[in-house]
């Protein structure tokens, strides 16, 4: 018998403001084909003005906690990926545990840029593994549109806003079912090549984001490969044996260049990218989720999750789901 981290439930939300290539173009110098040739993205939700991560945050979970069945006084803890929090501080984690009427366990954010989802999902099945708990809420939640400089085309037409949340419960079992494994990996040393130039105590500003895509995009995929075929040999498992890929979306042809890589046909790939563009944290339970409701993924199916962002930072997990 072994204590694992189930996952119950899955649920995500996005903005209702959705904003084409095309209607980017007007106020952006881009053009549709370009970003539908360099990333495969058509579309991007934006939040409102007063709409806020915990607000995209709290409609995730709540679909979440319905899918699972569960009550909300049954969560003992909230991971919640993010590195656009509403306030510095208190961690958006501690505003959505107050909307949905929680007392009791704690709440913190995790801050990885867009492998958020991969720590926050780590950060809470190990929790779970050493008995500190027994039900979580992980989110990947961001606004990530309110970072973007709208005047630097390289960065600006790549990124959407949105979220996705799991509900997590740990059970003694004998079956290899829900997290079968988590890697983390960061490597700080190249932390220039994706970066937001500002912060509380570098400018006292929020600053922007600044990317050299050419280099970040070498590194994903070599990064994705590895951090894929770690989580396969530690479970003795090979390429053949995945369902679904469900990777961070954050540009198709780093999608395909993985799973060619990996000799993994391209329609096990689960792909949001077109429709959301790069939600950062949130775009891995967005995109698990929209498999799970449209059913191609189904109970028993072994999925790879995994993700690289900024820090750097990648991360995987294997999940029987
Ligand atoms: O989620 C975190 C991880 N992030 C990523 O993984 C992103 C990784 N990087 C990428 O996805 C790609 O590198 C980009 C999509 C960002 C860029 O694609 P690229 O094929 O590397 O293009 P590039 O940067 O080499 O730019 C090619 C040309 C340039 O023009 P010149 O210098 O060749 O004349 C750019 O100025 O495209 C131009 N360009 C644009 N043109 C129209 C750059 N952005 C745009 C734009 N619209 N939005």
């Amino acid at each position: 018998m072994a204590l694992r981290s189930k996952i119950l439930g899955c649920g995500s939300y996005l903005p209702e403001n959705c904003v084409t290539n095309g209607e980017l173009a007007k106020t952006v110098d881009t053009s549709d084909d370009w970003i539908v040739a360099r990333t495969g993205i058509k579309q991007r939700h934006l939040a409102q003005e007063g709409e806020l991560t915990s607000d995209l945050a709290r409609k995730a979970a709540l679909k979440a906690i319905e899918h699972a069945g569960i009550d909300i006084q049954e969560i003992d803890l909230i991971i919640l990926g993010t590195t656009t929090p509403d306030n510095t501080f208190p961690s958006t984690a501690t505003k959505v545990q107050a909307q949905l009427g929680l007392t009791h366990g704690f709440a913190m954010d995790v801050q990885a840029v867009c492998s958020g989802f991969m720590y926050a999902l780590a950060t809470a099945d190990n929790f779970l593994k050493a008995g500190q708990g027994k039900t979580a809420l992980v989110i990947g939640a961001e606004t990530f549109s309110r970072l973007l400089d709208w005047e630097d085309r390289t960065t600006c037409v790549l990124f959407g806003d949105g979220a996705g949340a799991v509900i997590l419960r740990a059970e003694e079992s004998d079956e290899s079912v829900g997290i079968l494994s988590t890697h983390l990996h960061s490597d700080g040393r190249h932390q220039d090549i994706l970066i937001v130039d500002g912060g509380p105590s570098l400018t006292q500003t929020t600053g922007h984001v600044r990317m050299a895509g050419k280099e970040v995009f070498r590194h994903a995929v070599v990064n994705l490969a590895e951090v894929v075929k770690e989580a396969l040999e530690a479970n003795g498992l090979s390429s053949d044996d995945i369902d679904w890929i469900v990777p961070h979306q954050a540009n198709k042809r780093i999608l395909d260049g993985t799973a060619k890589k990996l000799k993994i046909s391209a329609d096990k790939v689960v792909v949001t990218v077109d429709k959301h563009a790069n939600t950062s944290a949130a775009s891995i339970p967005l995109a698990l989720d929209a498999a799970v409701q449209d059913g191609r993924i189904k109970r028993g199916d072994l999925l790879i999750l995994e993700a690289m962002g900024g820090g750097l930072t990648w991360g995987s997990a294997l999940v029987r789901w």
